[in-house]
C-alpha cells in the first residue's frame, strides 16, 4: 500500500528549521519560522509562564479526561482577553469558546464546523496569506478564493482593491481576516478600514473568520483586538481563532481557542455542541497543560502584570528592530526605500526581493527567510543587523 507514496518536499516554513540547523556558517541569521527571539537570539520561556507552570504543578490533582472544550479557567480568561472585559457580546452571553491545540487547531475545527452549517462553503482569503491557511481550511473541504490585500512591489496595502473584490462575497461565504500583525506582510487594517469591512459584512451578510495569532505583538493587547471587538459588537455572527503560541510563547504546547459569536446565546451554545463533536471525532479533546498555564496567568493579577510587561518588552523590541533594520539598510546604500518595514507590525514583513535573491542570501550569506522574502524581524538584533543589511544590499545590487 505504501510503495506508491512519494516523499513530499519539506514544509515551506517549518522546513527552514532543519536547513538553518545544518548550516555551518558562523554568521548565519535565522529570519524564517515565526518564533520570537530576544536580543541574544534565544526563545526563552516567559517568566509568567514558568511561575504559572510551578503553580499548576503544585495544584494539579488529576490527569483524568477534561472534555472536548478544555480547561474552564482558560476559557474564562481568554474570552475577555480577546473581546475585552465589558464587551456587550460577553454580557449577552453570545460568545462560546473552546480550547484548541493551537491556532491551527482552532482554524481546522472551525473549518469542519462551517461544513456542518452548509454543504459547501467558500472562504475568501487575503492574497497573500499565511501558507498554512490553505491546507488547514482547504483540506477540510472549504473552497478557497482570494481577495487582493498587499502589493509586494509597491509595499502597499491594497485596501480599495480588497473592498472591490469583497463586494462579491455574499451571505453564506466566509471572509478570513488577520486580526493584527498580518502574516506574511505586516500591513494591518486601520480602525477606519475595519469599520468599512464590518459595514460591508453587515450589508452583504458574509461571515468574518478572524485569525488572531499575534494579539499583543502589534500595538497592544487591546489595540490588536480592535477588529474582533468591533465585529462582535456590530455583526450577528463571527468566528475568532486565536493562538497563545506567540503572546504566551507556548508554541510547542499547542494552545489556542475558537470562539463562536452567535446572534443569540443559544446559537453559540448549539454551535459548541457541534464543535465538541468535531473535536471528539478528530482528537477527542485538547491537551490541557498550555490552557492551564494561560488560565492561571490570566486569573492571577500579579502573574498577569508580569506577563503583560514581558509581552510589552517583546512588542517594543520588534518595533525597534524594524526601525534599526531600515536605518542600517539606508546606511549601507540601499537603492530602494525600505521605510515601509518600520511602519508595519508584528513579526513579519516582505523584503520584496525575488526568490533568486532569497536563495542567494541563503547560499552566500547563510541568511534564511521564506521563499516569498518574508522575514521574521525577531531574528534581527544589534549584533547581526550590519551583516544582514550589507548582505541584503549587496544581493539586491548584484
Ligand atoms: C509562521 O508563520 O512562521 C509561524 O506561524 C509558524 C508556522 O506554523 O508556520
Amino acid at each position: 500500500m505504501f510503495e506508491l507514496i512519494k516523499a513530499l518536499p519539506a514544509d515551506p516554513i517549518l522546513g527552514l528549521i532543519a536547513d538553518f540547523g545544518k548550516d555551518k556558517n558562523p554568521d548565519k541569521v535565522d529570519l524564517g519560522v515565526g518564533v520570537y527571539k530576544d536580543e541574544s537570539g534565544q526563545t526563552t520561556i516567559m517568566k509568567a509562564v514558568k511561575k504559572a507552570e510551578a503553580i499548576c504543578h503544585q495544584t494539579e490533582q488529576t490527569k483524568a479526561y477534561i472534555g472536548p472544550a478544555g480547561v474552564p479557567e482558560f476559557i474564562d480568561g481568554i474570552r475577555p482577553l480577546i473581546f475585552g472585559d465589558d464587551h456587550p457580546a460577553l454580557q449577552d452571553k453570545r460568545v462560546s469558546t473552546v480550547l484548541t491545540p493551537g491556532g491551527c487547531g482552532a482554524l481546522r475545527v472551525g473549518a469542519e464546523f462551517l461544513l456542518r452549517c452548509a454543504d459547501s462553503v467558500t472562504v475568501w482569503v487575503s492574497d497573500p496569506t499565511w501558507a498554512n491557511h490553505v491546507p488547514l481550511l482547504g483540506n477540510a473541504g472549504l473552497k478557497l478564493v482570494t481577495y487582493p490585500y498587499y502589493d509586494q512591489t509597491s509595499s502597499q496595502l491594497l485596501f480599495d482593491e480588497m473592498m472591490s473584490a469583497l463586494v462579491a462575497a455574499k451571505s453564506g461565504d466566509v471572509v478570513l481576516l488577520h486580526g493584527c500583525c498580518h502574516n506574511p506582510c505586516g500591513a494591518d487594517l486601520s480602525e477606519e478600514q475595519w469599520q468599512a469591512v464590518t459595514a460591508l459584512a453587515k450589508k452583504n451578510g458574509f461571515l468574518p473568520l478572524i485569525d488572531l495569532a499575534y494579539q499583543g505583538f502589534g500595538r497592544g493587547v487591546d489595540e490588536d483586538a480592535y477588529g474582533p471587538r468591533l465585529m462582535a459588537e456590530r455583526l450577528p455572527e463571527l468566528l475568532v481563532a486565536s493562538s497563545c503560541s506567540k503572546n504566551f510563547g507556548l508554541y510547542r504546547e499547542r494552545t489556542g481557542s475558537l470562539s463562536v459569536v452567535g446572534a443569540q446565546s443559544h446559537h453559540g451554545e448549539a454551535a459548541i455542541t457541534h464543535i465538541n463533536n468535531v473535536v471528539r471525532g478528530n482528537y477527542s479533546m485538547p491537551p490541557s497543560h498550555g490552557g492551564a498555564i494561560v488560565g492561571t496567568i490570566l486569573q492571577d493579577q500579579a502573574l498577569r502584570k508580569i506577563w503583560e510587561s514581558e509581552l510589552e518588552m517583546m512588542r517594543n523590541r520588534l518595533n525597534s528592530v524594524r526601525a534599526l533594520l531600515v536605518d542600517r539598510l539606508k546606511n549601507c546604500g540601499a537603492d530602494r526605500d525600505f521605510s515601509f518595514i518600520a511602519e508595519q507590525f508584528g513579526m513579519f514583513s516582505f523584503l520584496g526581493i525575488t526568490s533568486q535573491q532569497v536563495r542567494r542570501l541563503r547560499d552566500d550569506f547563510g541568511i534564511y527567510m521564506v521563499e516569498s522574502s518574508r522575514i521574521n524581524l525577531a531574528g534581527v538584533n544589534k549584533t547581526n543587523v550590519d551583516y544582514l543589511a550589507s548582505a541584503i544590499v549587496a544581493t539586491i545590487k548584484s
